[in-house]
């Protein structure tokens, strides 16, 4: 693994010229830091994830499709492969699945990894049985999943700008903005895309323990392209909406299950119930790739539990709880979907009942 202290690329995950490493910008350094990470072999890509220097689903399935076809580049490259080219390829698209299962297995929550590497595996099954071809396939289908994304951010930001109005506060949590995306991002698309377009809002940004997407990248996001942002206390949304100072409440999205139970980053359930109470419309951003059809709801997506270390000692100078105490740290909490008033995908605005609206959007295109 390579680091690049200068920066060099343009994007925040791209692949390297010679197509045999894929390059990210290390968002666990943010705003500290900008570091840029060159990963070349299959151990280096699942830390990346794994570790959230690469994150956010969008990001994580455009991430993962470059792996794929770095991985299939430098598989492809090996003598025996080479020799195996006479058999149909069989040992080289086997490969490729065991890199893709292998990936897939870093996080759970986000269903755009599992997405991203299946299309790249069908992409190669479909393409032929030559090496060559199939290595080509995946490297089109990755470059297809990053183009779509672009154009997915743009739309939704569309969208979602007719959802508010120029002074509005909106309160968002964890970060859905462009390094968790390819461009505008989701939750942050309407407001970046507003302010380019000479209109202002009023953002609070939840920090987001325990790692801090919030303060570390959304403040970080928004400062830098002239948003007025205020960072708050994920303890402190309450009060800011009982001030009366927010009019929406902006979110990104991990899975989105088919009735419209939607996992997002924890925390995410405790601003949709205080939304409810204050009267606030609760906005769920994100692709289509983030509904899975497959999950008839919410009880059915399986959520990342991580290290109690990440709520006792991260970003301390030294541990702030008990040796030994024990700690619960669900990555994300799935908000039920009664509590949602739109979901804001690049097809359309979907609203209840989610069931049919989703499956529209997934499967027809329009349904605002
Ligand atoms: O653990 P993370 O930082 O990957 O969690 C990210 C989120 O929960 C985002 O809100 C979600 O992935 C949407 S990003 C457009």
């Amino acid at each position: 693994m390579k680091n690049t202290r200068e920066v060099i690329h343009t994007d925040n995950v791209c692949m390297r010229e010679d197509g045999k490493a894929v390059v990210i910008i290390d968002q666990s350094l943010l705003p500290g830091r900008t570091e840029y990470l060159e990963l070349e072999t299959p151990e280096e890509m699942y830390d990346a994830i794994y570790k959230l220097r690469v994150r956010g689903a969008p990001a994580i399935g455009i991430f993962a499709a470059y792996c794929m076809a770095v991985l299939a580049a430098r598989e492809g490259e090996q003598d025996d492969r080479k020799a195996d080219e006479s058999d149909g390829a069989g040992g080289f698209f086997a490969a490729m699945k065991r890199y893709g299962a292998y990936l897939k297995s870093s996080r759970p929550t986000a269903v755009n990894l599992t997405w991203a590497v299946d299309r790249t595996i069908n992409a190669a099954r479909t393409a032929d049985t030559g090496i060559e071809r199939m290595i080509a396939a995946i490297k089109e289908e990755a470059l297809k999943i990053h183009s779509e994304d672009m154009s997915m951010c743009q739309t939704i930001s569309e969208y979602g700008l007719t959802l508010i109005k120029e002074g509005d506060g909106i309160l968002t949590h964890c970060n859905a903005g462009p390094l968790a995306t390819s461009r505008y991002g989701t939750a942050l698309g309407p407001i970046l895309l507003g302010t380019e377009r000479g209109m202002s809002f009023k953002v609070f940004a939840d920090e987001t323990r325990p790692l801090l997407q919030g303060a570390r990248l959304t403040a970080y996001e928004l400062q830098k392209a002239g948003v007025d942002v205020t960072l708050i206390c994920d303890d402190m949304a309450a009060t800011v909406m009982k001030n009366g100072w927010v009019q929406a409440c902006f979110v990104g999205c991990d899975r989105v299950a088919a009735n419209g139970d939607t996992a997002n980053k924890i925390g995410t359930l405790g601003v949709a119930i205080l939304a409810r109470y204050y009267g606030i419309p609760f906005y769920v951003l994100g692709p289509t790739s983030t509904v899975d059809l497959g999950c008839p709801s919410g009880n059915d997506i399986p959520i990342e539990l991580r290290a109690p270390e990440e709520i006792k000692e991260k970003f301390y100078k030294e541990p702030m709880a008990p040796e030994g105490v024990r700690c619960y740290n669900p990555a994300f909490d799935v908000t039920d979907n009664s509590l949602i008033t739109a979901i804001i995908t690049e097809k359309g605005i979907c609203r209840p009942p989610f069931d049919e609206s989703l499956k529209v959007a997934v499967a027809e295109g329009q349904t605002k």
